[in-house]
């Protein structure tokens, strides 16, 4: 399906958006192996959060979704059932990971497939430490979907994972639940802490640290899991489109209620206000272990940014966005240490590289990330989402700033984690 997006003169007013589809992901997972029943309110509306109802339904979760709010009868550490048919997880990566530390520490033979992109993601990143903690894990050429797992009493692990990644942490903390002792795992810098919050909220022991070397998070296994009431907040990384559009649209100014701002997910606001962005924290909160707030952000002219190491992993999914920003900063900006992107829904470098040198951006391709000259003046084109919901989104931030219309084909992605977005930014058009 194509989109077409006009330049926006200005955009102001208030935004509330859809739930956090990390979070979300994680309240079914957790909710469904918990005991007693879990209500999640603000359930990310995202295809991909479907398909974890789906999926924990297929092992025999009794899961009720009704107006955005979610009612899960959980079924404790060791309650699911073999599913009759395979698991689904369409496009979503954290669902297959995660689920497949869950299903390490299950007594039964199961298959998680994924469809044609999700299909080619790398899975060695969590069939080598859930097969050391004594699963039997086996995928297409060993390391893509679909795989077939069959798991049962687990050994505990300290593992140091070769790139920060909360999927892979969260697998092997899901898995650690069904271990003997304390399972570790080790990040050379944090990656997202949604997991270890929910668990530790749940009734977990989880012992986290950080050291010189980065990170280390430590769940001990067989704990009483409890049923959580949470109020999943705003994503923040679909308000990063927002974030983005109105500092690079002149005369706008949008507040967006309610997003969380955990501080291993807030990269985006740092990198953006380092650009000399205005960006405004306002009625800070903290809800199910989770901070979060509202935010306002009014358009000012944007200086160029360089941005590597550490900082990567709490801003990763907002890059193709902050690649939009980056063309309309004075100057080169900079992205390093980020090759992992060529490994999200698609490879988020080349799809950035191909879609914005065709709107006229000057962008150098690097193995690790991009070298973005500003500011530049885009024009209109045809671009393409190559499946990934983030590359959309990003060029339709784009787009506003462009001189004449952009397609977007491919648009039909968005529905993955937004659906709703464009009607959501058109509300935002003033003059
Ligand atoms: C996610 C973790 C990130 C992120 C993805 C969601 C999660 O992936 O890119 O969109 O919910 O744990 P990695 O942990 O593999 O970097």
């Amino acid at each position: 399906m194509k989109q077409r997006v006009a330049p926006a003169k200005s955009l102001r007013g208030e935004i509330a958006l859809p739930g956090d589809k990390s979070i979300s992901h994680r309240a079914t997972l957790i909710g469904s192996i918990s005991q007693g029943i879990s209500q999640i309110e603000n359930y990310c509306p995202g295809e991909d959060c479907n398909r974890t109802i789906e999926a924990m339904r297929q092992l025999g979760v009794e899961i009720v979704l009704r107006g955005g709010k979610l009612r899960i009868y959980g079924r404790g550490l060791q309650g699911l059932s073999k599913s009759p048919a395979e698991l689904y997880a369409g496009n979503s990566g954290t669902l297959m990971r995660l689920l497949a530390g869950i299903l390490s520490g299950q007594p039964f033979e199961s298959v998680l497939a994924g469809d044609q992109y999700l299909n080619r993601r790398p899975m060695k990143r969590i069939i080598e430490p859930l097969s050391l903690m004594g699963a039997e894990i086996s995928g297409d050429k060993d390391q893509y979907p679909p795989l077939k797992i069959k798991g049962g009493r687990l050994r505990p692990i300290c593992y140091h994972t070769p790139i920060p990644s909360a999927q892979v942490k969260s697998a092997i903390l899901l898995a650690g639940l069904h271990a003997d002792g304390q399972t570790t795992a080790v990040e050379t810098a944090q990656s997202r802490d949604h997991t270890e919050r929910m668990l530790r909220a749940g009734g977990a022991e989880i012992e986290r640290q950080s050291t010189k070397q980065g990170y280390q998070v430590s769940i001990k296994g067989n704990p009483r899991l409890f049923g959580q009431n949470l109020s999943i907040p705003g994503d923040i990384s679909s308000a990063a489109f927002f974030v983005v559009a109105a500092a690079i649209v002149p005369g706008s100014q949008v507040v967006m209620k309610d997003v969380g701002l955990n501080p291993t997910r807030y990269g985006l606001l740092e990198v953006l206000r380092r650009m000399e962005a205005d960006i405004r924290v306002e009625n800070q909160r903290e809800q199910g272990g989770e901070p979060g707030g509202d935010l306002g952000v009014n358009f000012s002219p944007l200086q160029a940014v360089k941005v590597e190491g550490k900082m990567i992993p709490t801003l990763i999914d907002e890059i193709p966005v902050l690649a939009v920003a980056a063309t309309q900063a004075r100057g080169e900006s900079v992205i390093r240490d980020a090759g992992d992107l060529r490994k999200k829904e698609t490879d988020r470098i080349a799809a950035l590289v191909t879609n914005l040198r065709k709107m006229g951006a000057v962008i150098e391709e690097l193995a690790d990330g991009m070298v973005i000259e500003g500011e530049h003046r885009l024009s209109g084109a045809l671009v393409e989402s190559f499946g990934d919901h983030r590359i959309a989104m990003a060029l339709a931030v784009a787009a506003l700033v462009a001189q004449g219309e952009t397609t977007i084909d491919g648009w039909e992605w968005t529905l993955t984690s937004f659906p709703g977005f464009i009607e959501k930014l058109d509300s935002l058009r003033k003059g």
